[in-house]
């Protein structure tokens, strides 16, 4: 963490004292903004608040926004007009940060429609929280902290992890492949990795505290080191996303290593044999299609068509035994006909996808999708988006089969929320297992299990160990 960072931080805990104040902070969208909020939590509890259990008891709340789909806008907005009231009966500092404040018509938006939130941070910024608590809570001023270039990446933020067994590291920052529909590069920035020792020192130490799962994070994962401006010096030998899983598994104590979001051009054959050799890696891909239709991915800029994708799978399935895959997916991009919707339901019907992420397309202002004048009508992409589902729920159905009276090495992550008397873990493949305790278990322990009923979205199993 920078020096500076740090006086702000001793400043505001001299100032809280031992006068209890706690935080809250909402999360929307993916594991990458986890990531960060775990880093505000870690701020935030080095400044001297304690975590509240409910939004009310705080003094002060942070938004960590997403703005990949629309409905997160929406989100932000009804939370905010419910927060009004708190502010106007305590003293509390509103916060809001993430993806979204990148976007120069929100932050504006936040300014002028919600005059009580005091700080506003952008993806590059998080690192300066505690100044911007400090001018906050000491020096009573307004804040707006974004900036337009891409961040640096800086080591040694303070972490307050949401789990004991399993953690999230992010190895890489932005995304430089501009799919027509995301806004991810516009307000992420271009790619940059971290260093790899940085990485693995991280990992060891969480080993030696006792965690078992790790997930490597990044926007476009499996392109860890290949974007320019990689200083390959610093990089000690590991200058590829293959060396770098290679080396995390070698790591005693880690059991099971996943990453998330790869992009399927990025499938190298080094990945697939890393993958294929590292038997901690968990046996679930994701290989996010976006569309099975050859003509609409190209118009996306995804860079394969159907026929490559499919390819790619199959090649996968044969070097790496026992793999299955996690996909996403978005209906009604603009233009798509009915029958270029058939080629996704086809490439459905032929890949087995364990686990299917279904979107439907959210127009973003500022990306080519957007400015097409051939969107979709609502009515339509839903239609589209129910046909979807249900194929996978029929899927889902046979897929569930090939577990019954196997047998799954699970982490146990916790109990069940219907049930407190049953733990639940996740197989190897990410499916939920819910099972009864048999020799006082307990969360973080690796049991074995054998699978005895299907329950569409979790399996019921007795540990045999
Ligand atoms: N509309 C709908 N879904 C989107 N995604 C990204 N941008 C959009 C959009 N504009 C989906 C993609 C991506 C996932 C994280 O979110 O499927 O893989
Ligand atoms: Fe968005 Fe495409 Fe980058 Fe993923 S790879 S973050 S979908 S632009």
């Amino acid at each position: 963490m920078q020096s500076e960072q740090l006086d702000f931080l001793l400043k505001v805990k001299n100032k809280i004292g031992d006068k209890e104040k706690q935080y809250f902070i909402l999360t929307m969208g993916c594991q990458l903004n986890e990531n960060d909020s775990e880093k505000l939590a870690g701020m935030l509890c080095d400044m001297g608040y304690t975590k509240a259990l409910e939004l009310s008891n705080a003094d002060i709340i942070v938004f960590n926004t997403c703005c990949v789909r629309e409905n997160a806008e929406e989100r932000l907005f009804g939370k905010l007009g419910e927060i009004k009231n708190l502010k106007e009966k305590k003293d509390i500092i509103i916060a809001i940060g993430g993806c979204m404040m990148q976007e120069k018509e929100m932050a504006a938006k936040i300014k002028k429609s919600y005059p009580y939130v005091d700080i506003v941070f952008g993806t590059h910024t998080l690192q300066n929280l505690p100044e911007n608590v400090y001018k906050a809570l000491i020096e009573h001023e307004k804040v707006k902290d974004i900036i337009d270039i891409d961040g640096e990446i800086y080591e040694g933020i303070p972490i307050k992890r949401n789990d004991d067994f399993k953690a999230s590291v992010t190895i890489m920052y932005g995304c430089n492949n501009f799919c027509s529909y995301c806004i991810v590069p516009y307000v992420r920035g271009r790619e940059r990795s971290r260093n790899p020792k940085d990485i693995l020192n991280e990992i060891r130490g969480l080993a030696k505290e006792g965690y078992k799962e790790i997930t490597l994070l990044g926007q476009n994962v499996n392109s860890y080191m290949a974007h320019p401006g990689v200083d390959l010096e610093m990089a000690g030998g590991i200058d590829s996303f293959a060396k770098l899983l290679d080396a995390v598994c070698k790591i005693d104590g880690i059991e099971i290593v996943r990453f998330i979001s790869p992009h399927p051009k990025n499938f190298t054959d080094d990945v697939i044999d890393a993958i294929a050799r590292n038997e901690k890696i968990a046996r679930i891909v994701h290989l996010p299609l976006q569309s099975g239709n050859s003509k609409v991915l190209k118009e996306m800029n995804r860079n394969y068509t159907k026929e490559q994708f499919i390819e790619l799978a199959e090649k996968m399935k044969k070097k790496i035994p026992n793999v299955v895959f996690s996909t996403d997916i978005i209906v009604g991009f603009p233009g798509e006909t009915e029958e270029e919707f058939e080629d996704t339901l086809d490439v459905v019907r032929r890949i087995n996808f364990e686990q299917i992420f279904m979107f439907i397309y959210s127009a973003r202002e500022g990306t080519p999708a957007a400015a097409r004048e051939d969107q979709i009508p609502e009515e339509i992409k839903h239609k589209r988006f129910d046909r979807l589902k249900e194929l996978y729920e029929l899927k889902v159905n046979d897929n569930n089969q090939k577990y019954l009276h196997t047998k799954q090495k699970i982490l146990i992550e916790g109990f069940s929320k219907n049930n407190s008397q049953m733990l639940t873990g996740r197989t190897d493949t990410n499916k939920v297992v819910v099972f009864e305790p048999k020799d006082n278990e307990k969360i973080g322990d690796m049991v074995m299990v054998e699978i005895e009923e299907e329950h569409k979205w979790y399996l019921k199993a007795k540990i045999v160990n």
